[in-house]
C-alpha cells in the first residue's frame, strides 16, 4: 500500500501507548499471571448480569436519554444524601457517562482553553495530563511524598498562579493506595475559598476504602463541592471495568457546560447496564461490602508476600498495593517490571511511568482485584525472589 505522508503535527507528540496496555499485552505473550492492569479476575454479580439480560430482552435497546435516565441519576442522588448527608439533584447535577475516563475528557474539554494550568499530583493516573493538553491547557506536577504519598500543601499554594484554572486530586489514589484526610481536603477548601479555581476530584474508588478510614468525598466540603466536578465509575464499583459506565456529578451551572460537550462526545450511554444499574444500587450491600471485600483480598496478598525481599506499607484504598524492590535490585523499575513477567510470569506496572520527569524510586504497583489462588500463586512466585 502507497504510504500517506501525514502531513500535521501531532496533536500528542510526546504520549506513547499507555503502560497498561503494554504490560497487560506482556503478560496474555508470556502467559503471566497479570496484577498490572486494574481490573477484576473474576465476574461481576450474576444479579446484575441478569438485570442487564431483563432490560435487554424488556426492550432498552434504543438511544437511553442524553444525561442517562432518571432513575440511576435519581438513585445515585439518594446514595450522596445516604452516605454524605449532601444534595444533587438528579435533573441538572448528574449526567451518567461512558465511564469516568469520559467523563474526566468531557470536564476538560468543557473548560480548558489555551494556556490554562491545571495542577495535578505526580504520580498520577494517566489520563489527566495528555487531555489537559489537548485542549491547549498547561499541566503543572507537583510530586507526592514519594514515601507516604502526602501533599505539602504549602508547595501548592506556591504553584498557583493567576493562570490556575483547575486542580485534580484523587482519592482513594491510583497508584499509591493513599487516601486524603478531611484535614487534607480543609487545607485544599482554604486554599480556593476566594478564587475561582475549580476542582476536579476523580473519586472512582469511593467505596474501596479500608482499616475504617471514611471516603472524603469533596461533596462533604461546601467551598469544595460548589465548584467540584466528582467522577465516579461503576465499573470498579461492580467489577466490570469492561462496560465503561459511571457518572460526573457538580452543580447545575457547570454541569450545564459538561453536558454541551457530553452531548457531542457519546451522546448517550448504553441504555440496558443503566437500567440494570439503577435496580441494583437500590441496595445499599451491593457497594457498602465492597471496602471489607477487598480488605481482605489486600491481606491475603500481604501475608503471603510477608516472607518476600520486597517491602510495603498497606494500602489504605484503592485494590493496588505498592511494593519497593530496593532490596532486591538496581534495575529500572521498568526493566525489573518487564523481567518478573518474562521470567517469573507475574506482571506488574513500574510506578515511575506515573511520575514527573519519569522518577524511579524502584516501586512496582500490583492489582490485587484478583481471585485469592491468583493472589497466593503470584506471591508464592514473588516470594522466591
Ligand atoms: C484514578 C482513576 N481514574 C479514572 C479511571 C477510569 O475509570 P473508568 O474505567 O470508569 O473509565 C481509572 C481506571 O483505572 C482510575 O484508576
Amino acid at each position: 500500500m502507497p504510504m500517506f505522508n501525514y502531513p500535521f503535527r501531532s496533536k500528542l507528540p510526546e504520549v506513547p501507548t499507555s503502560i497498561f496496555a503494554v504490560m497487560s499485552a506482556l503478560a496474555n505473550q508470556h502467559n503471566a499471571i497479570n496484577l498490572s492492569q486494574g481490573f477484576p479476575n473474576f465476574n461481576s454479580d450474576p444479579k446484575l448480569i441478569a438485570l442487564v439480560n431483563k432490560a435487554m430482552v424488556s426492550g432498552h435497546n434504543q438511544y437511553a436519554p442524553m444525561p442517562g435516565i432518571f432513575s440511576l441519576r435519581e438513585a445515585i442522588a439518594k446514595k450522596m444524601e445516604n452516605l454524605y448527608g449532601v444534595s444533587y439533584n438528579p435533573e441538572t447535577e448528574i449526567t451518567i457517562t461512558a465511564g469516568a475516563t469520559q467523563a474526566i475528557f468531557t470536564v476538560l474539554a468543557a473548560t480548558i482553553k489555551k494556556n490554562d494550568e491545571v495542577l495535578i499530583f505526580k504520580p498520577a493516573y494517566d489520563c489527566y495530563e495528555p487531555t489537559i493538553e489537548l485542549f491547549g491547557g498547561k499541566t503543572i506536577a507537583v510530586q507526592l511524598d514519594p514515601e507516604d504519598f502526602t501533599i505539602n500543601w504549602a508547595a501548592v499554594k506556591a504553584l498557583i498562579t493567576d493562570k490556575t484554572k483547575m486542580i485534580i486530586i484523587n482519592t482513594p489514589h491510583n497508584p499509591s493506595g493513599n487516601v486524603l484526610s478531611r484535614e487534607d481536603m480543609l487545607q485544599l477548601e482554604a486554599l480556593l475559598k476566594d478564587t475561582n479555581i475549580l476542582l476536579l476530584s476523580d473519586e472512582v474508588y469511593e467505596h474501596i476504602i479500608f482499616d475504617g478510614e471514611k471516603h472524603q468525598t469533596a461533596a462533604l466540603y461546601p467551598a469544595l463541592a460548589e465548584r467540584a466536578f466528582i467522577t465516579a465509575s461503576f465499573g470498579k464499583t461492580f467489577h466490570n471495568t469492561g462496560w465503561k459506565t459511571g457518572y460526573c456529578m457538580a452543580p447545575a451551572e457547570m454541569m450545564k457546560e459538561f453536558r454541551k460537550v457530553h452531548q457531542f462526545n457519546v451522546f448517550s450511554v448504553n441504555h440496558p447496564i443503566q437500567v440494570a444499574l439503577a435496580e441494583y444500587i437500590k441496595t445499599p450491600e451491593n457497594y457498602l461490602e465492597l471496602g471489607p471485600f477487598y480488605q481482605k483480598k489486600r491481606d491475603l496478598f500481604l501475608s503471603c508476600m510477608k516472607a518476600s525481599r520486597f517491602e510495603f506499607k498497606p494500602s489504605k484504598g484503592t485494590y493496588f498495593q505498592l511494593m519497593s524492590f530496593k532490596n532486591i535490585t538496581d534495575e529500572s523499575d521498568f526493566d525489573f517490571a518487564v523481567r518478573l513477567t518474562k521470567e517469573k510470569k507475574v506482571a506488574s506496572i513500574p510506578i515511575s511511568v506515573f511520575n514527573e520527569q519519569h522518577y524511579d524510586t524502584k516501586v512496582l504497583r500490583f492489582c490485587f482485584a484478583k481471585t485469592d489462588e491468583s493472589l497466593r500463586k503470584a506471591a508464592e512466585i514473588l516470594c522466591t525472589i
